[in-house]
């Protein structure tokens, strides 16, 4: 159903994939194969009807991703630079903000880089109380390239975005929480109970009304769309899925309501 790779592991338990980036010895770095792989699995999942959300960490203790991988763009020009930029942004990290079901990024340490940039893609962080969060780039002489000019100002605003950058300092979970960069913090033993205990409610609503709910709340931060309009009209489609039918069935029955997500 979903294709286990190199660096990438996959389980499903109780409707929820599980994806962890395996490259520990690199600190979960985002490598080309890495990306690739992450992209594929997400591909096969992204029609499978029993998967209701997505929780996405990194392997080991010490690291969510520690960043794109450094010693891959070394020597790159200006040309393949912006390559790079636009194929994570194609494959991984505007796919992610724009899936049709919801991804939880469970930080379980070092998010850096590409790492805070995918986190900051997901649509739900869950962080561990040792994780460090931040975007180094300018210590290297780049910029962030994955999103995280834009998705960081969004999260923490404009201020905090610019001290974090410029700076290349990184954050306590703790300060994460308060600036709005994590939903909560957790020991690292709890992490992924808290994503499950999120997900679990996730499971038991309607697929299509979740599906179109990112599509909508996204739809404000394009700069192409308006997004009331497209709540309205998206409010008006809901009105003919089969799980509008059956939830207000369920509700006026006094039971649970058993969507098929169509
Ligand atoms: N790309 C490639 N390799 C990376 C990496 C990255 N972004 N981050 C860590 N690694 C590798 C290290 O090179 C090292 O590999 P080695 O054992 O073969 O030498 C391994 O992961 C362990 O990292 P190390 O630096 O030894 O761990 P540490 O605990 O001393 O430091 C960090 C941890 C996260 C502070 C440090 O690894 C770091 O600063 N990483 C780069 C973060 C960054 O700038 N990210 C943005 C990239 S655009």
């Amino acid at each position: 159903m979903v294709a286990t790779s190199e660096y990438i592991l996959t389980e499903v338990t109780n409707g929820v994939l599980v994806i962890t980036i395996n490259r520990p010895d690199k600190l979960n770095a985002l490598n080309k194969q890495t990306i690739e792989e992450l992209h594929e699995t997400l591909v096969d999942a992204e029609n499978v009807n029993e998967i209701r959300a997505i929780i996405l960490t990194g392997s080991g203790e010490k690291a969510f991703v520690a960043g794109a991988d450094i010693s891959e763009f070394a020597n790159f020009s200006v040309e393949q630079g912006k390559q790079l930029s636009s194929i994570g942004h194609f494959k991984i990290f505007n796919f992610i903000e724009n899936y049709n079901k919801p991804i939880i990024a469970a930080v379980n340490g070092f998010a850096l880089g590409g790492g805070l940039e995918l986190a900051m893609a997901c649509h739900i962080r869950v962080v561990s109380d040792n994780a460090k969060m931040g975007l180094p780039e300018v210590s290297l002489g780049v910029i962030p390239g994955y999103g995280g000019t834009q998705r960081l100002a969004q999260l923490v605003g404009k201020g905090k975005a610019f001290e974090m950058i410029v700076t290349a300092d990184m954050i306590s979970a703790n300060d994460a929480f308060k600036w709005g960069l994590a939903n909560y913090v957790t020991t690292q033993n709890e992490l992924l109970n808290k994503c499950f205990e999120i997900t679990k409610k996730i499971a038991s609503k309607s697929p299509t009304a979740i599906r179109t709910a990112i599509k909508v709340i996204n739809a404000g931060y394009n700069n192409n769309l308006n997004g009331f309009e497209v709540e309205i009209e998206e409010f008006g489609k809901s009105f003919g899925t089969k799980d509008f039918k059956e939830g207000v069935s369920a509700f006026l029955e006094k039971r649970k309501a058993d969507f098929k997500g169509e």
